[in-house]
């Protein structure tokens, strides 16, 4: 029999070798956990989505996808010959996997059994926000799989096994960018990609989006974020409060699932006032805050490709634009935009045509500037530049939706653990871009 004093001792021995192992011998299939993940996001001309591949089911294949940063979830076309997996696993009626989507439905499928249609399952809602449309869908798992980053370079791929999503039919991706067969959800809800890698990867519940015209990046988790040549984004970071519309802006409406019922799932920010060639612009202070039904307020939007304002905020930003520039003659607008100008006659600057600078102030009193890279649009073959703006009507849900040009090549990061939202202004000034992420893998 073994004395207490050598078991100790044994068991100190063992502890030790316990705290050293880790380091040293590193189990395989058990590495240790990423600080972040990293994406690819294209631009596809035609649609100006913006779309990223994940690696999803079994055996590992690309799933192309739109990017929404407010949406609530992933998810894919499960069509009978797009999914084939022998890895999914539809969500039981009353699982973990329906209470985290908080689906109470529980629905039987006639045509199947195959991905997307089986008995006894949970469904939700599947929102194509391009669309604005929304369909039903049966909630699953299976495995994902995204690269790892240093915040330089992609690194080793990252497996999680049972990753919820929800299955959706491409009739509904009508609209969605040729080869996108789903969404991505970055929005805030428990089903979102930041959300569910948090909870299984232990990364930090934030994400950073740098839009590009060609391929940009999407970060998961915590920085640095670094773009070539050695440019770390992160250091210089802005930060403004995100705000919680407590009311939904979900659409469509669909009364047996209670999304509606649930505070947005957008990121919205305070806009205080809005500044055009330094002078601030007449805007009404209650169509920049929400009222008792979620209207107004300022919300960031990847699916809109172009800033969408409220009738009489676009009227004030153009109105003034014109006159600071009211010696460069105008030409016919080109829709849906109303204020353009000879591109030749602007001239160029390193941030872009040269036009008078718009600036948001923010909560926190720090300026959103936005240069004519983000400000302005060339069309017709670069001869006319136009006013990036779009009227959105007297009657927008939300006053002012941030749009995908105006976020180009300025690096966004939504810290929803920390309640607030990041960003670099215009990267051109930093002698780099969002197309300058280092895309080869160092492992
Ligand atoms: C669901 O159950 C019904 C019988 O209740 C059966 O006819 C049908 O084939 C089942 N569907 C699937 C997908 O298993
Ligand atoms: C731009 O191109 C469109 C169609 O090609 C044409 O109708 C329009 O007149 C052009 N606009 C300008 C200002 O050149
Ligand atoms: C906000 O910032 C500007 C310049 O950065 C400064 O002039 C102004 O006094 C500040 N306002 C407040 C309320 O702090
Ligand atoms: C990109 O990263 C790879 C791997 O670390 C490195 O070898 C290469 O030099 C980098 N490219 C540039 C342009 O720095």
């Amino acid at each position: 029999m073994m004395s207490s004093s050598s078991s100790i001792l044994l068991c100190l021995v063992f502890s030790l070798f316990l705290s050293i192992s880790p380091s040293t011998a590193r189990t395989p299939g058990k590495p240790s956990r990423p600080q972040a993940l990293v994406l690819a996001v294209t631009k596809d001309p035609s649609t100006s989505q913006y779309l990223t591949t994940i690696r999803q089911r079994t055996p590992l294949r690309p799933v192309k996808l739109t990017v929404d940063v407010g949406g609530k979830a992933l998810w894919v076309a499960c069509d009978r010959s797009e999914y084939i997996s022998s890895t999914y696993k539809p969500a039981l009626c009353g699982s973990p996997q329906c209470r985290l989507a908080k689906s109470k439905s529980c629905d039987d499928c006639w045509d199947g059994p195959r991905p997307g249609c089986n008995n006894e399952t949970c469904s939700n809602v599947v929102y194509n926000t391009v669309e604005k449309s929304g369909q039903i869908g049966e909630v699953a798992t299976d495995v994902l799989a995204l690269q790892s980053t240093d915040g330089s370079n992609p690194g080793r791929l990252v497996r999680v096994p049972n990753f919820l999503f929800s299955c959706g039919s491409l009739f509904l991706g009508e609209k969605l960018a040729n080869g996108a067969k789903g969404i991505a959800g970055f929005g805030r809800t428990e089903t979102s990609l930041p959300s569910l890698l948090s909870r299984a990867l232990g990364v930090r519940k934030k994400f950073a989006i740098c839009l590009s015209s060609s391929v940009g990046v999407a970060f998961l988790g915590d920085g640095p974020y670094v773009l070539l040549p050695s440019v770390t984004v992160s250091d210089r970071l802005i930060y403004t409060p995100l705000l919680t519309n407590p009311v939904s802006t979900v659409r469509p409406i669909i009364e047996k699932f209670p999304d509606y019922t649930w505070p947005s799932m957008e990121y919205f920010i305070g806009v205080e006032s809005i500044k055009v060639n330094t002078k601030t612009v007449p805007v009404s202070q209650a169509l920049l805050k929400f009222n008792a039904k979620g209207n107004g307020g300022t919300k960031i939007s990847t699916v809109e490709p172009y800033t969408v304002l409220h009738t009489s905020i676009y009227n004030a930003i153009t109105k003034a634009f014109v006159k600071a520039i009211s010696k460069v003659p105008r030409v016919n607008p080109v829709p849906p935009f109303g204020t353009c100008y000879k591109a030749s006659s602007l001239g160029s600057t390193r941030l872009g045509p040269g036009v008078p600078a718009i600036e948001l102030v923010l909560q926190n009193n720090v300026t959103w500037m936005i240069f004519g890279a983000n400000s302005m649009v060339y069309l017709n073959n670069s001869e006319v530049a136009c006013l990036a703006f779009v009227d959105g009507g007297k009657k927008p849900r939300t006053s002012i939706v941030l749009g995908g040009h105006q976020l180009q090549d300025n690096l966004v990061e939504f810290d929803v653990e920390g309640s607030r939202l990041g960003f670099s202004s215009t990267l051109l000034g930093r002698q780099t871009t969002c197309g300058n992420f280092n895309f080869t893998t160092k492992v």
